[in-house]
Parts: C-alpha cells; structure tokens; sequence
C-alpha cells in the first residue's frame, strides 16, 4: 500500500498547497498517523477526537480510571524535542503521556547534543526515533517537522511526528485544543457552527492564529474577524484560503468596534522574538482586554488566549464568568491525550471501557 508519504518525494511534498499535504498526511495516517498542519483535519476527525478527550476526562475522574489510562501504553516511549522556549505546551505533553502511562525523555538544548557536533537535525531525529514511538517537536523552523515526517514515512521504522510549534507557520494542537475550548462553550448555543470569531494581536506572527483560523473552515458559517495594527495583519496566504472555502472575513484595527459583534475572542502577545534588529515595534496597547471595555462584550461571549499572556488581558478580567483562558490550558492536556491514544491505536479500548 503505497500513496501517503511513500509515493512522493521530499520536493514534490514540499511544493504541495496545505491542503494537498493535508490530503496526503490524511491517506499517511493509515500506516502513520503525523500530525502536521491544521489543514490535514476533516470535520469528522474534530468531532470525533472531541469526543474521545471528553470519554477520557470521564475516565480519569476516578483512580480505578487512571490505573486504566495508565494502563493503555505503557508499552511506548515518547521523545520530547523542543528547541524553543515552551513550558505550557511542554508539561502539557508530557502530562498526556503520563496519563496514558508513557515514558518521556526530552531534548531541549542541542548545544548538548550531537547537533553540536555538525549532525544534521534529520539525522539527530531519525537516531532518536530508533529509541521512542512516537516524537512530538517544536522547533523555530517552519518545515522541519513536515521533512522529519516526510524522512521516517520512508523509512522501515516509520515514527509520527507531533508538530508542536513550527516557526511562525502552525501550532496544529494548539488549534485543535482551542477548537475543543470553543465546541465545550458553544454546545449549549448550537455549536461553533455560524458563531464570529475574533482575532486580536499579532496575527502575523502567531501560529496559533494562523492553525486556528484554517480549522474553522470545518464549520459553517463561521466568520472570522482579524483585529490587528495593518503592521501586524494575518496573512495573505490564509486569507486566500478562507476565500477559497468560502469562509467570510473582516479585517479591522479596532478592537472596540468588534468586541460587541463577536462570539469568541482570541487574544494573542506580539511575538517580538522574531523582530530584527533595528524593528521599532509596534503600539499595541489598543488590543487589549481590560476591566472596562470587557462590558462592550456579548454576556454569553468567550475570551480565550494562547498564553502566554502579557497586557493583552488584564488579570481583573480573569474572574469574569466570559474568561476561558484557564479551562482552555486544561482543555489542551486532555485533547493531547486523546491524540497520543488515536495516533499509537488504542482508542477502541477508551470506547470499550467508557461502555
Ligand atoms: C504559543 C506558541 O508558542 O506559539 N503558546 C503556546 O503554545 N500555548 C503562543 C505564544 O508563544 O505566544
């Protein structure tokens, strides 16, 4: 059984739009389940992934259900390889495999490893996947995880990579556990589908944004609405993808006038790691949530925020009912936990026991 990865070089995939890789990693995930990009999600994965994080918070209410969890895959190492900052989407990793029982070893500084030697980062990462089951990853350079799938796919010992930060390009479970925050808020209001979804900060720069935005598409009717300085605005390239799937979009660079329009907002910091030297940086100080202009909101409205967060929130508004922020975090451990139990094959055994 070839297609997937296997029938197609590294240029070829690499010149591929993200929804034709998306396609790819799609038929892939019959042998290797990698997650990637946002793009290679359908409606039913979403829905269907949801639910198996929602069975397996049930699960873990009560110790006889941990020893459960713990029992799926103890059979299984996970290697952690994050070459950029992260503590959040790091321990919330690591706190998936724990629960489902894996061992974690981690990289995190190569000035340690062999890479310091002149290995390559392929090479590095293909040595590692001799040792574990399964690599999630996050690094500053936006295809290197797509180039380690593509390498082990077409190997005899295929391992799935987790993408978990690539540059400034995708968070893709990022986007899955803000999809899962945002399905949980809006079940009682008929769903994600025809809600208005805000954008605030530095779309530009973050992936977060740039993951998320590309998942909506799955649900109807959805708007997005882009809330930024001109300097700091999404980009063109998602922008043509939302026409292209019929999604409608606004651009703005004023909070105060969106903020009553919206259903959900989605606060992001300026990413100024990624400024040049010389970079004036830009005035944000309009994009921000405070204890007054959050009464302009909907009273049924979401605020939700990738973290971390600087002045974008202000923490006066952490106590209002509105606030998601904080279940959105808790969210994304149990959303990474159904991905370690749908991506090493033993979720049938989760739906077994949930009865
Ligand atoms: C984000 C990231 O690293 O892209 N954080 C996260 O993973 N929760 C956002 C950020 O760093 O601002």
């Amino acid at each position: 059984m070839a297609g997937g990865l296997v029938g197609v070089s590294w240029e070829e995939f690499a010149g591929l739009d993200p929804f034709e890789k998306g396609r790819l990693l799609r038929e892939e995930s019959r042998r290797t389940m990698h997650v990637l990009l946002a793009q290679q999600f359908d409606r039913d994965f979403l829905d269907s992934l949801c639910d198996l994080a929602t069975t397996i918070r049930r699960i873990a209410k009560t110790k006889s259900g941990m020893l459960f969890l713990k029992s799926l895959l103890p059979h299984r190492r996970a290697m952690l390889y994050f070459t950029q900052p992260s503590s959040r989407t790091f321990l919330s990793f690591v706190a998936a495999c724990q629960i489902t029982g894996m061992d974690v070893a981690e990289v995190r500084d190569t000035s340690v490893s062999s890479e310091f030697k002149g290995e390559s980062k392929e090479d590095s990462i293909r040595t590692f996947s001799s040792y574990f089951d399964i690599i999630i990853m996050r690094s500053p350079e936006a295809g290197l995880a797509e180039r380690v799938a593509w390498l082990l796919s077409n190997t005899e010992r295929p391992v799935p990579i987790v993408n978990a930060g690539s540059g400034k390009d995708q968070h893709p479970t990022q986007a899955l556990l803000d999809i899962y925050t945002l399905q949980r808020s809006f079940a009682h209001r008929g769903g994600i589908e025809g809600k208005r979804i805000a954008f605030v900060g530095d779309l530009l720069r973050g992936r977060t944004v740039r993951s998320l935005a590309m998942l909506l598409v799955n649900y109807p009717g959805v708007e997005e609405f882009f809330v930024a300085p001109d300097e700091l605005q999404i980009g063109e390239d998602i922008l043509r993808m939302l026409e292209e799937h019929g999604v409608k979009y606004y651009k703005s660079d004023d909070l105060e006038e969106v903020l009553p329009l919206v259903d959900a907002v989605y606060m992001t910091r300026v990413q100024d790691e990624w400024d040049r030297p010389g970079d004036g940086g830009v005035d944000v100080s309009r994009y921000r949530i405070t204890g007054e202009n959050v009464g302009r909101m909907r009273a049924d409205a979401v605020i939700m925020h990738p973290f971390p967060r600087r002045e974008e929130i202000s923490t006066a508004v952490d106590s209002d009912p509105r606030a998601m922020y904080w279940r959105q975090m808790r969210n994304g451990m149990w959303i990474r936990c159904a991905l370690m139990v749908r991506i090493l094959g033993v979720e049938d055994e989760v739906r077994e026991y949930a009865g």
